[in-house]
């Protein structure tokens, strides 16, 4: 007898618009991927705000199942910044973060926004690959910007899209 096996590379996700209400599952996958997870006051505080949007990766057919990942983003005179972006652990490499972050670039798009910014740890290869990926370019560096365990600091690295 053949057992059906899908792996979570052919699953179908679909992407949707983040809600107040997601708050706590965007913690929980938040902390997969930072040291300084963000709570889920502090994200349905963000969410509540007219400036901020967002959108979440589900698993088509699986109901209220927690997102496998998720962006979320700032949009204000028509520059917009990546606040942030996470994909689960067990579903990275699957194209999702590319997906979140071209639903963005769509909505920036549709809103004839100019230019999307974001930071990023200089030791976040995946981040940078995906964001050079996405045709992101370093325009600047905060030195010391982000705390490591001990009394260390690695720089961020400033990087810009143009939308025009
Ligand atoms: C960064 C992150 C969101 C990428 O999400 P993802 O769903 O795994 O990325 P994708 O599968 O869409 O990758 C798209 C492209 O980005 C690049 N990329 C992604 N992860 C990579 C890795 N580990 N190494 C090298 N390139 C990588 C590749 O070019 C990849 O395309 P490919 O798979 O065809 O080679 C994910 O690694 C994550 O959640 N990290 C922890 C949180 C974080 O660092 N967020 C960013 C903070 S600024």
């Amino acid at each position: 007898m053949r057992i059906p096996f899908v792996t979570a590379r052919q699953r179908d996700f679909s992407l949707e618009p983040l809600t107040v209400e997601d708050g706590d599952a965007l913690f929980h996958l938040h902390r997969e991927g930072f040291a300084r997870p963000w709570t889920g006051s502090e994200f349905a505080d963000l969410l509540e705000q007219d400036t901020v949007f967002g959108y979440a990766a589900r698993a088509v057919g699986r109901g209220h199942e927690a997102p496998a990942g998720f962006v979320l983003a700032r949009l204000v005179a028509g520059e917009a910044e990546i606040l942030t972006i996470a994909v689960a652990r067990s579903h990275r490499r699957l194209g999702l973060g590319w997906r979140l972050m071209d639903a963005v670039l769509r909505e920036l798009h549709a809103q004839r926004a100019e230019a999307l910014f974001l930071e990023v740890d200089e030791t976040n290869a995946p981040a940078i690959a995906l964001y050079r990926r996405l045709g992101f370019i370093q325009v600047g560096k905060r030195p010391d910007y982000y705390r490591t365990g001990g009394s260390g600091a690695n720089g961020a690295l400033v990087m810009r899209r143009d939308l025009r």
